[in-house]
């Protein structure tokens, strides 16, 4: 019988496992690739300008995603401080993603608009000088830094290549739109656009 084959043949019964399993995860993770509400961007989503695209490198660069989730989830108690919960379409320029799940401080998928550029400058300087209970960093060598503009065409054309929609004259503008600003400059501005799309018709 085959079904006595398959239990005394340790090897090929693995194999089989391995084969039932997969089905069961392909059959969950195939449609998500081909459906529409996760692959198309929610309407009004634009890519990231140059110097956002340079911001949100530096915000990698200091590790703020360690700390910061970027998804609100569908739960009361988070759409109602952070906003309308986070939907895939937000996210399909994003490459890679920074959702995340540790918050140390509060999720920031929808900062944007949330406070003044001027707060941001006072509050990464020194958190504890608008928030005195604050245990976030400070990150006052953001002030001192001129971006550095030499990869920003590359980091564009290689966004391209994943199917970020960048033209060829913003590539070709993206080293002279950063150039001369301050990294707490782009960091602010990559921070005010978060999830500015679907916050009016929240
Ligand atoms: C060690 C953890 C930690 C790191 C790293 C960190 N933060 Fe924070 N962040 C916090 C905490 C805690 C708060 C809440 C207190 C406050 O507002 O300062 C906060 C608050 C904020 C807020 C205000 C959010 C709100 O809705 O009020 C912003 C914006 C922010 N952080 C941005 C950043 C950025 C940008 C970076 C990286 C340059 C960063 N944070 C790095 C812990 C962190």
């Amino acid at each position: 019988m085959i079904h006595d084959k398959i239990e005394r043949n340790v090897g090929l019964m693995m194999v089989l496992i391995v084969v039932a399993i997969s089905f069961g995860g392909l059959a969950e993770i195939v449609p998500l690739m081909f459906l529409k509400q996760t692959t198309e961007p929610v309407a009004g989503l634009k890519p990231l300008t140059a110097l956002q695209v340079e911001g949100r490198d530096i915000y990698i660069r200091e590790g703020c995603n360690v700390c910061h989730s970027q998804m609100i989830r569908p739960f009361r108690a988070e759409t109602e401080r952070y906003g309308h919960y986070s939907v895939a379409g937000e996210f399909v320029y994003e490459h890679p993603f920074l959702w995340g799940s540790k918050r140390t401080g509060p999720d920031l998928a929808r900062v944007g608009g949330r406070y003044s550029d001027a707060w941001h400058r006072a509050h990464m300087y020194n958190p504890r000088d608008v928030v005195p209970e604050s245990n976030m960093p400070a990150f006052p060598w953001l002030f001192d830094h001129e971006v550095d503009s030499s990869q920003t065409a590359a980091k564009l054309s290689a966004l391209r290549t994943v199917g970020v929609p960048y033209t060829d004259d913003d590539i070709a503008g993206a080293a002279a739109a950063v150039q001369g600003k301050m990294e707490i400059d782009a960091l602010i501005a990559y921070l005010q656009q978060l999830g500015t799309v679907l916050k009016e018709t929240r």
